[in-house]
């Protein structure tokens, strides 16, 4: 039994395999096509935090796959009032197929992990965002092919996103140049993890967006962290992604923002509803490719 628990759970070759499964299921259901290898199984998901992409994407896929999606917010079940995760998971993985967590520290998740008969997904942890990232380099792979040896310009914070860009890095032989505010940049094990190959950091965001062919960001103050919120919209006043900004970055360069996003403060209104803008389809991949991820976790590889 596997789990995705974070970036680095599968192996170059399985994201190749990922991502064909991934155009084949959206092409499928794109021609109207009805494709239910799941009848009858059960996806449970844990939220622990707000949601709108990542809940609509599991719940629609696994409908589209002939599952049910069960959705539970933590202040709702005996989750919220202590109930220890390592009991939850014995419990839930006794009654459904695959589960969905997204959570604080990603020791949450590894806890239930192991206490799970099931295969667990994360949904996104203070940590880790793997779902994300998958989504967003099949979105830059549906643009422009592999991602191999482009470079990604990162502008916020060293965050769930950022660290699993850095994951991804490694895996996908790309260069990532990470524009952090002082004082939220990677941490010296973060480096020490992935190798000063893999990233480059720079503290003006203008020199880290050149001949970029991403830019993304993110929110400045990330769930779970509301109480930094006043002091992050000083800190990180000169880190937005603008239409200067992208002029930095090829010509050709998509900007990407996992969402939800405030216009304005991470990035003017001009990039995100502009051209070079790819948010939208990053999102409708979030639903794609899982539905690849959920189904290699409970059947394997297929090549229907
Ligand atoms: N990008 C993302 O995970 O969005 P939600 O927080 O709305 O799920
Ligand atoms: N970094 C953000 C991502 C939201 C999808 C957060 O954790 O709130």
């Amino acid at each position: 039994m596997r789990h995705y628990l974070q970036f680095s759970d599968f192996t170059l070759e399985e994201y190749q395999y990922l991502f064909e499964r991934t155009a084949k299921l959206k092409a499928r259901l794109k021609s109207g096509a009805l494709y239910q290898p799941l009848p009858g199984k059960v996806l449970g998901m844990i939220f622990e935090k707000s949601s709108t992409r990542t809940r609509v994407s599991f719940e629609a896929g696994m409908f589209q796959l002939g599952g049910h999606a069960m959705f539970l917010q933590s202040k709702d079940t005996q989750l919220g009032r202590g109930e220890p995760i390592e009991d939850v998971a014995k419990v839930m993985s006794r009654m459904v197929d695959i589960v969905m967590v997204r959570t604080f520290e990603q020791s949450i998740i590894e806890r239930f992990a192991e206490n799970s008969l099931v295969p667990v997904i994360n949904g996104l942890t203070n940590e880790y965002h793997p779902c994300q990232i998958m989504a967003d380099i099949f979105t830059y792979i549906e643009h422009h092919g592999s991602i191999e040896g482009k470079t990604v310009c990162w502008i916020g914070d060293s965050n769930n996103i950022s660290r699993t860009w850095l994951q991804a890095a490694k895996i996908f032989n790309f260069k990532l140049n990470l524009a952090c505010p002082r004082g939220y940049e990677m941490t010296v094990l973060d480096g020490q993890t992935y190798g000063s190959d893999v990233f480059e950091t720079f503290n003006d965001p203008y020199q880290a967006a050149r001949d970029a062919d991403i830019v993304t960001t993110d929110v400045c103050t990330s769930m779970g962290y509301e109480r930094e919120t006043l002091q992050r919209k000083k800190d990180f006043i000169n880190y937005k992604v603008s239409e200067k900004l992208m002029l930095q970055a090829k010509a050709n360069a998509l900007f990407m923002h996992c969402l939800p996003a405030h216009r304005g403060e991470e990035v003017d209104p001009e990039v995100i509803d502009g051209p070079q803008s790819v948010v939208w389809q990053e999102a409708e991949n979030r639903m794609h490719t899982q539905k690849a991820v959920i189904e290699y976790l409970m059947l394997g590889r297929l090549d229907d």
